[in-house]
C-alpha cells in the first residue's frame, strides 16, 4: 500500500485499497476518506489534493514496472545495470522526505530580469564543466522570451472556427512530425498519418527516400489506406481498383476506355513535402514552405547534433485520447511551473523546479534544469542550496549517467560533457512536437482528434539510447489508449505513466474551465511561461491573427 506525506501540508496520504485513500491531517487532528478521483467519502476532512490522491490511490503499474523510465533496459532482451550510488548524492544531505510549509518566493533580480529566488546562473555550471571543450556552444545561448505577462483569448481553445482555421493555416502549411523512419524500415512500408481531417500515406520508396501522398484516390476520393502496412508494391483503391505505384505514379485505371482524357489528370498522387531530422520524418503540405532545416533553426539543430537521435530505438509508443484541445495538452509540457501543484510528490525528494531556465529560438523552445539531478532547492518552501551544492549534485548526476550509458553506448559516452549528460530538458518544436533532449528518452506529440476542438490525441514515445551500428530491433508497436484509460495501462512507459496521469487529470478540467472563464482570457507569465508565449506568438503568425486583438501584451 502506498503512503506518503504531502510535501507542503504534511498530511499523510495512505492507500487503504480499492482506490480509496485515507488522508490524515496530523496537525489539525482531522481525517477523511476519499476515492482517488477526488470524491469525498467520509470524515471531517472534506477536501484533499487531487493530484496527491491520484498518486497514492490511482491506477497503478504492474509489479516491478514502477521504475524510473530513464533507466529502463532499452529493449526487452537487453540488460543494463543501474550503477549504485544514486542514493548517495549530495541532495540526500537533506532529509529523505522533505515536508515544508509553502512560502512566497520573492524572486531574484538578475541582469536578464526576475527569476526564482533559487536561481543559479547556468554559466556557473558550464564554466565548471569537467569537459569544457565538449560543451556545445549553443548551451551558452540565452534567449528568454522578451516582454511581460500576456493574455490570450480563451476562444482559440474551443471554438470550431479556430480549429477550421488551423487546418487551413497551420496543418496545411507547417512542418510536422509524421513518424519515425524506423516505423517504415523496408521499401513499400507505409504509415497512415492523420492530422485533423487530413490523411497522408507516408511511404518508404527507396533506401533513403520517402513520400507523403495525400491518402485519397484520384477517382472519387476513397481513402486509399486506413491502416499502416508493409512492403506494398502499389496502392490499389478498394472501391473501383484504380492503382498507383508506391512512388505515386499511376499504375492502372480500371476500364480506362471509359475515362478518355482522364489519365493525364491522375498520373501522379499529389504529395506533401518530406523532410528528415534525427530519425523523424516530417511533412509539410505547403509546396512553397521553407526547408525543414530552416524551420527548425540552427540552435535546435546544433543542440541535438551530438545526441544522434537517429540512433535511438523506439522502445515505447503509446497514444491516448484526451478531452482537451491539442494546445491545452501542448502547454502542459512547456513549463515546470505546475510541478508544485500537479506533481507534489516530486517535491518530497527533489525541488519544485522553479529555477528552470527557459529560452526561445524561433520555432524552438528550450528548457534547462539547472539543478538537474536533485539539488533539492525548493524556494516555494523556503529550501535553498548553495551554487556549490548544485555543482556537486550536477557532477554526481553526470557521473551516474555516464556510468549507466556506458553499459549501452560504450565509449561513445566519453564524447559528452557534464552539461550534456545532465541534459533532460522539456524542449518543444512548434507547433506540436516535444522532443525532450539528451537522455530523457521522451517525445510527445499532440494532434487534434479529427475535427473535434475539445479532444486531442497525445503520442508518447520513449527513444532509448542505442549503440551506433548495432542493428535495432523493430520499434515497439503503437498501443492506443482510449479517453477513459490510464497511462498505467501501458506499463512500457514505467513511472512516466503515473506522472502523465497527473498531467492529464488537469486537461479536461482546463478545457471545461476555459469555456466558463470570465473574463474570457488567460494569463501567461513573463518568464516561466515564456515558451508558451512564444508558442502563441508563432501560432498568431501562422494563423494571421497578429494585431487583431486575440493576444495582447
Ligand atoms: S474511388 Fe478509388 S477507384 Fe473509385
Ligand atoms: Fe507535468
Amino acid at each position: 500500500m502506498r503512503q506518503e506525506p504531502h510535501p507542503i501540508s504534511g498530511a499523510l496520504y495512505e492507500e487503504v485499497g480499492d482506490g480509496v485513500v485515507r488522508v490524515l491531517d496530523q496537525t489539525g487532528g482531522k481525517s477523511g476518506l476519499f476515492r482517488w478521483d477526488g470524491t469525498w467519502l467520509e470524515g471531517n476532512l472534506t477536501y484533499a489534493d487531487p493530484h496527491m490522491l491520484l498518486y497514492i490511490g490511482g491506477p497503478n503499474l504492474p509489479e516491478g514496472k514502477d521504475i524510473f523510465w530513464g533507466f529502463l533496459p532499452p529493449a526487452e532482451d537487453a540488460s543494463t545495470v543501474v550503477p549504485a550510488g544514486v542514493g548517495s548524492m549530495p541532495g540526500d544531505q537533506m532529509p529523505q522526505r522533505i515536508v515544508a510549509k509553502y512560502k512566497r518566493d520573492p524572486g531574484l533580480k538578475t541582469d536578464q530580469g526576475m527569476r526564482s529566488a533559487a536561481h543559479v546562473d547556468q554559466d556557473f555550471l558550464l564554466d565548471n564543466d569537467r569537459r569544457p571543450d565538449l560543451v556545445p556552444a549553443v548551451f551558452r545561448l540565452q534567449s528568454p522570451m522578451p516582454g511581460g505577462p500576456v493574455r490570450i483569448d480563451t476562444a482559440r481553445f474551443f471554438e470550431k472556427k479556430y480549429h477550421d482555421l488551423e487546418v487551413e493555416k497551420l496543418w496545411k502549411r507547417t512542418w510536422q512530425m509524421a513518424c519515425r523512419e524506423d516505423d517504415i524500415p523496408n521499401i513499400g512500408d507505409f504509415h497512415v498519418y492523420e492530422i485533423a481531417h487530413l490523411s497522408f500515406l507516408i511511404v518508404r520508396t527507396g533506401e533513403h527516400e520517402f513520400k507523403a501522398h495525400y491518402n485519397a484516390c484520384l477517382h472519387r476520393g476513397r481513402l486509399l489506406r486506413e491502416h499502416d502496412g508493409a512492403r506494398a508494391r502499389e496502392f490499389r483503391c478498394p472501391y473501383h481498383g484504380w492503382s498507383w505505384n508506391i512512388d505515386g505514379t499511376l499504375k492502372e485505371i480500371t476500364t480506362e476506355w471509359d475515362f478518355p482524357g482522364v489519365r493525364e489528370h491522375v498520373c501522379t498522387l499529389p504529395s506533401a513535402q518530406v523532410g528528415r531530422w534525427g530519425g523523424f520524418i516530417f511533412i509539410n503540405p505547403d509546396p512553397d514552405a521553407m526547408s525543414l532545416e530552416e524551420f527548425l533553426g540552427p540552435v535546435m539543430l546544433q543542440h541535438y547534433a551530438k545526441y544522434k537521435m537517429e540512433n535511438r530505438y523506439k522502445q515505447a509508443h503509446v497514444t491516448r485520447v484526451i478531452g482537451a484541445n491539442w494546445k491545452v495538452g501542448t502547454e502542459a509540457f512547456l513549463e515546470s511551473y505546475h510541478v508544485i501543484a500537479t506533481h507534489p510528490q516530486v517535491m518530497l525528494t527533489g525541488g519544485d523546479l522553479a529555477e528552470c531556465r527557459y529560452d526561445v529560438f524561433g520555432n524552438f523552445g528550450r528548457a534547462a534544469h539547472v539543478s538537474a539531478g536533485r539539488s533539492g532547492a525548493s524556494p516555494q518552501r523556503g529550501l535553498f542550496v548553495t551554487p556549490e551544492h548544485v555543482l556537486a549534485t550536477y557532477r554526481q548526476s553526470a557521473d551516474f549517467q555516464r556510468a549507466y550509458l556506458r553499459g549501452i553506448i560504450g565509449d561513445e559516452v566519453e564524447q559528452f560533457s557534464d552539461a550534456e549528460l545532465n541534459d533532460s530538458s522539456f524542449n518543444h518544436v512548434f507547433p506540436n512536437l516535444h522532443p525532450w533532449s539528451g537522455w530523457s528518452r521522451i517525445v510527445f506529440r499532440f494532434r487534434p482528434n479529427g475535427d473535434n476542438p475539445d479532444e486531442c490525441i497525445q503520442d508518447v514515445m520513449l527513444l532509448a539510447p542505442w549503440p551506433e551500428g548495432k542493428p535495432k530491433p523493430p520499434p515497439r508497436p503503437i498501443r492506443h489508449l482510449k479517453m477513459n484509460e490510464s497511462w498505467t495501462d501501458a506499463p512500457e512507459l514505467a513511472s512516466l505513466a503515473r506522472i502523465l496521469d497527473q498531467d492529464v487529470l488537469n486537461m479536461p478540467k482546463l478545457q471545461a474551465g476555459l469555456k466558463t472563464k470570465q473574463p474570457s482570457y488567460v494569463w501567461y507569465s513573463a518568464y516561466q511561461e515564456g515558451k508558451i508565449r512564444n508558442f502563441h506568438r508563432n501560432y498568431d503568425r501562422a494563423m494571421g491573427l497578429e494585431g487583431v486583438g486575440d493576444s495582447q501584451e
